[in-house]
């Protein structure tokens, strides 16, 4: 076990070490995170680079190796390190929207530069390393390439080489559904390829690895190589080539995220540090908000996005739509099937998609017009199955278009199975592309930069996963790149409820979900469990707070809204910003529980849910403001809920409370709790 003395001497720069440290620590350069709570040292051995980190006494990663291979380089591995600098960074930066208004970014820098005797035969490079108290990152900065010459890398060697006993939650990568798969805890040696976020837990201690920043390069999988050891596995262009580069560049920076509880991976503040600020400085024209859509009923089975008699974007339903968004104070109005391509088998026809010919039924200027009036915006809506020539081309058309029409944000669509979006190469023939690869991660910018132009957000469903980007495009709104609601529509099975206590120690360290909540016919006249909504009716409620967007649909049906005012009070009240967020309680796939304060406000609100098994809470209020009164307005499970057998009964009750007092619940089987603290 090693062991390292005292924080790095800032100025001077050296770590004081215990003689029985790592070889890292003994033979690099170390950096201490600002409260010296994580200690990462870079060395070099006959192998090449590699890195060690460590969390007080424990050695967390070991000897884990560092580097790229470069095509036509000699990629002998480097032998010397060297030139290492230091910095500190305390600075703190606003969110124009998001989980936390204001965000601090503390952290120590280290450079090093990894060089071999021969620059003919190894290629030297720069690792930029940031160390947080919460994780850190590091990136490969390329910077001495001449500015011409072209780059394909064939292999990223980044390993993360795990010391300890891990259980992992995770699922595969490169499978057809993309990121749309139910996780899975297993021991880390029966992992074989992961998706990122992939969030590990052993005694005492919860890792997050996955990336920041993920701009013109492969996304990263990893792969079990070794017992312990998980390699970076980026997802090649169709000829095999890993990311193709032109002149210096930089990677993304592989992101550790390392705490004592899954709460402090929740609220880490990383990723988002580790992306570029803004690059829209008028970011005026951004609206986020709770939405409506034409969209559930397609899913089961009442109307039809193709057209004909079951057509559902027809001006008199869209209109519906429309009166009740206005009506509730809801701001959008998604409207599905509403252009040209949906008839037949779409997902094979993606390239027949016209994104500015609408059916002959929907009406674009007059339903615009008419939400305009009501103070409704319509939320425009391209699927491409992953048809990215056919929209690409019609990008700046359509853009304009919904511009023209007061539509503010698009959500985009990529159904089609994972390894199979067609690319036209340079000889005529079709390649064909992983969902993440370098083509499909350009093609997301892309889309935001021609988006932003005409003052448009995007929520992307099929996404490339999260990496950050919001900061650096605050018009990449949300996105899916999970099993969210839609999945209980079409019963293959229907999410379990344990899957909403894993999402947020996994796929939500990504990023905002578009999942889309808010099911209030939870079984709509299905009797098997496996087809229908698996939680009570306080949890639909709870995943406002529990899972962050910036645009939340209320998914249901209006009429099932209709229905039942009282419960519907919540999602009319409950904000997509907030000041900031706080992630109280949890265990990873049991339960967990979410407090956020409005942004701009000072009234604050939570969720939490629970897998299959009942549970009492005990949670005290004292994130609430000292001194002050709310009233508590709460929506909890009814002592007889149960998911499987009642999951509507549901209560709503309002208290007096101040900080100091607790609230006791008992969350039924599958339930939930939702709470509005009202300011007094
Ligand atoms: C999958 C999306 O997740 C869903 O929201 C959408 O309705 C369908 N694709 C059709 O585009
Ligand atoms: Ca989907």
């Amino acid at each position: 076990m090693s062991k390292l003395f005292a924080a790095a001497v800032w100025g001077l720069g050296f770590t004081v070490l215990a003689p029985d440290v790592s070889a890292a620590a003994r033979d690099g350069t170390c950096v201490d995170s600002p409260q010296a709570v994580l200690t990462v040292c870079v060395a070099v051995d006959a192998r090449g680079p590699y890195y060690d980190v460590h969390r007080g006494d424990r050695t967390v990663i070991a000897h884990a190796k560092l580097g790229l291979v470069l095509d036509g380089f000699g990629n002998t591995p480097a032998s010397r390190v060297g030139n290492a600098r230091r910095t500190q960074v305390d600075q703190v930066w606003e969110q124009p929207w998001g989980e936390q208004h204001i965000i601090r970014d503390r952290h120590a820098e280290l450079r090093v530069t990894f060089s071999g005797i021969d620059p003919a035969l190894t290629e030297p490079f720069e690792l930029a390393v940031r160390l947080f108290d919460d994780g850190f990152g590091f990136r490969y900065e390329f910077n001495g390439i001449a500015a011409s010459r072209e780059i394909a890398i064939v292999d990223e060697l980044t390993e993360f080489r795990l010391a300890g006993d891990w259980d992992a939650w995770w699922y595969p990568a490169r499978h057809p559904d993309r990121d749309e798969y139910l996780y899975r805890r297993a021991h880390l040696h029966e992992v074989h390829l992961a998706e990122t976020p992939l969030t590990l837990q052993s005694p005492g201690l919860y890792l997050s690895i996955h990336e920041a920043a993920l701009v013109d390069y492969a996304s990263m999988n990893l792969r079990r190589t070794a017992e312990r050891t998980l390699k970076a596995d980026l997802m090649p262009w169709s000829d095999g080539v890993l990311v193709r580069k032109r002149g210096p560049f930089v990677t993304p920076w592989r992101m550790v995220l390392v705490g004592n509880t899954p709460m402090s991976l929740a609220d880490s503040r990383i990723e988002l540090n580790l992306n570029d600020p803004a690059r829209l400085r008028d970011t005026s024209w951004i609206h986020i908000g709770k939405y409506v859509g034409v969209w559930w009923e397609m899913h089961l089975n009442r109307s039809t996005w193709a057209s004909g008699e079951k057509h559902g974007a027809t001006n008199a339903n869209v209109k519906q739509y429309i009166d009740f968004a206005a009506k509730n104070g809801l701001g959008g109005v998604l409207v599905e099937g509403w252009n040209r391509g949906w008839d037949g088998d779409w997902i094979a026809n993606g390239k027949h998609f016209s994104f500015t010919e609408s059916y002959p039924d929907f009406d674009l200027p007059q339903l615009s017009a008419y939400a305009r009036e009501r103070g409704v915006r319509l939320i425009g809506h391209n699927e491409t199955a992953g048809a990215l020539e056919n929209y690409e081309s019609q990008l700046k058309a359509a853009m304009s278009l919904y511009a023209v029409n007061g539509i503010s944000v698009v959500k985009t669509g990529y159904v089609r199975p994972n390894g199979s979006i067609e690319r036209t190469l340079a000889d005529g023939s079709l390649g064909h592309e992983w969902f993440a690869g370098q083509y499909r991660v350009n093609h997301e910018v892309k889309v935001a930069e021609v988006a932003a132009k005409h003052q448009i957000s995007i929520d992307a469903h099929e996404p490339v996963k999260d990496t950050g980007l919001r900061r650096t495009w605050p018009n990449m709104l949300s996105r899916e790149g999970a099993r969210g609601q839609e999945f209980n529509a079409w019963g293959r099975p229907t999410n379990p409820p344990e899957h909403l206590t894993i999402l947020p120690f996994t796929r939500l360290l990504a990023g905002p979900m578009d999942f889309t909540p808010g099911i209030f016919d939870i079984t709509f006249g299905k009797s098997d469990v496996n087809e229908r909504v698996q939680s009570t009716l306080a949890t639909q409620l709870a995943l406002y707070v529990l899972v962050y967007s910036p645009v939340q649909m209320a998914a249901d049906l209006p009429e099932n809204y209709d229905k039942r005012p009282d419960a519907f009070q919540f999602i009319r009240d409950v904000p997509t910003d907030w000041e900031t967020s706080r992630t109280l309680q949890g265990e990873i796939g049991d339960y967990v529980v979410i407090a956020r304060q409005q942004r701009g406000a000072a009234d604050w609100y939570l969720g939490a849910t629970t897998d299959e098994t009942a549970r009492a809470l005990t949670i005290p209020l004292d994130f609430l403001e000292r001194g002050r009164k709310y009233e508590a307005q709460i929506y909890r499970d009814a002592a007889d809920a149960d998911y499987l057998k009642n999951p509507t009964a549901l209560v709503i009750e309002k208290r007096r409370v101040t900080a100091k007092d607790r609230i006791e619940t008992a969350l039924a089987p599958g339930g939930g709790l939702a709470v509005r603290f009202r300011a007094l």
